[in-house]
């Protein structure tokens, strides 16, 4: 058990304490993900100018997603004629995933988007068959690096897994990775229920509470209260590292050595355009061989 579970039950009833820690195994964050993030075509303009103007200024074609979920990122960029690979660790958020492949099929876009179940742990080698000589991109975003958390007190699995997500970007490739402003929420003690990434129209409360370990921050958990329509709310709970700014892109720095661009944005805009942003997603482009 990790450190922070001794202290604190991070998991949903019916969760295995062994291997994986799939936050979303109880299928219940699962489903009321496919309504917290709404229509799956609703994404914010923002974020789809941002991303495909950033992913085809750089000339890529072939996408890693490393935390498709219910498939929401890929679907769009499957769309925009990317050509994907998409993983996760959750079965339970991985089956919209493949209904939505399998009810579109007939569309060859859709018939060669391959999606598997690995772990960011062991993700080299969990998918050595799809390698190719790397990615073109690899993303994890939707405030999902942070569901792993830090279990011995130094970061070890954080950058296991960013050596992997490294090591599966092809040379002169990219990483877009992004995470909750964690230095103002544990400046303010709350989280803005605002997202950056969905047209959900259903409203969002989010109450935060932050468990200290040798008084530093070591987890966030949210409470996510979702409001499913005719008077009813579902409620589904959901624990984070709490990633600093600069400890962030320090360990990005230190694994994408010589990198020859390292951006930073906030809420999808140049850091100095926006104050207090709710996400940071960082930019880093692999050097070349
Ligand atoms: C917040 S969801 C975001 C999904 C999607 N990107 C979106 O924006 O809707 C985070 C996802 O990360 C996945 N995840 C968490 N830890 C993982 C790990 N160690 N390996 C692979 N996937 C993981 C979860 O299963 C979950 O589906």
């Amino acid at each position: 058990m990790s450190k922070a579970d001794t202290v604190f039950q991070v998991r949903s009833d019916g969760i295995s304490a062994e291997g994986v820690r799939d936050q979303y195994a109880d299928g219940k964050a699962a489903k009321v993900w496919e309504i917290f993030i709404g229509d799956k075509k609703s994404r914010t303009e923002n974020y789809r100018n941002f991303l495909v103007k950033k992913l085809r200024e750089n000339g890529v074609r072939r996408i890693l997603d490393v935390a498709c979920g219910t498939g929401v990122d890929s679907i769009m960029l499957v769309e925009e004629g990317f050509e994907v690979v998409s993983i996760d660790a959750s079965d339970k958020m991985l089956k919209y995933a493949l209904k939505e492949r399998w009810n579109r099929r007939k569309e060859s876009n859709f018939d060669n988007w391959v999606i598997e179940e690995a772990n960011w742990l062991t993700l080299y080698d969990d998918i050595q068959h799809l390698l190719n000589g790397g990615f073109d991109a690899v993303m994890c975003l939707g405030n999902s690096f942070a569901h792993l958390l830090d279990n011995y007190g130094d970061q070890r699995e954080q950058i296991q897994a960013i050596r992997n997500f490294e090591r599966c970007v092809k040379p002169g490739g990219l990483l877009l990775i992004d995470h909750r402003n964690y230095d103002n929420i544990m400046n303010t003690g709350a989280t803005p229920a605002k997202c950056i990434y969905y047209n959900s129209s259903h409203t969002t409360d989010i109450k935060t509470s932050v468990l200290y370990i040798a008084s530093k921050p070591a987890l966030v958990t949210l409470d996510y209260q979702i409001s499913t329509g005719k008077g009813e709310v579902s409620e589904f709970r959901l624990s984070y590292y709490p990633h600093k700014l600069k400890v962030f892109e320090e360990i990005l720095r230190s694994i994408f050595r010589d990198a020859p661009s390292h951006e930073t944005y906030g809420d999808f805009k140049p850091l100095d355009r926006v104050i207090q942003p709710a996400f940071y997603i960082h930019v880093i482009k692999k050097a070349s061989a």
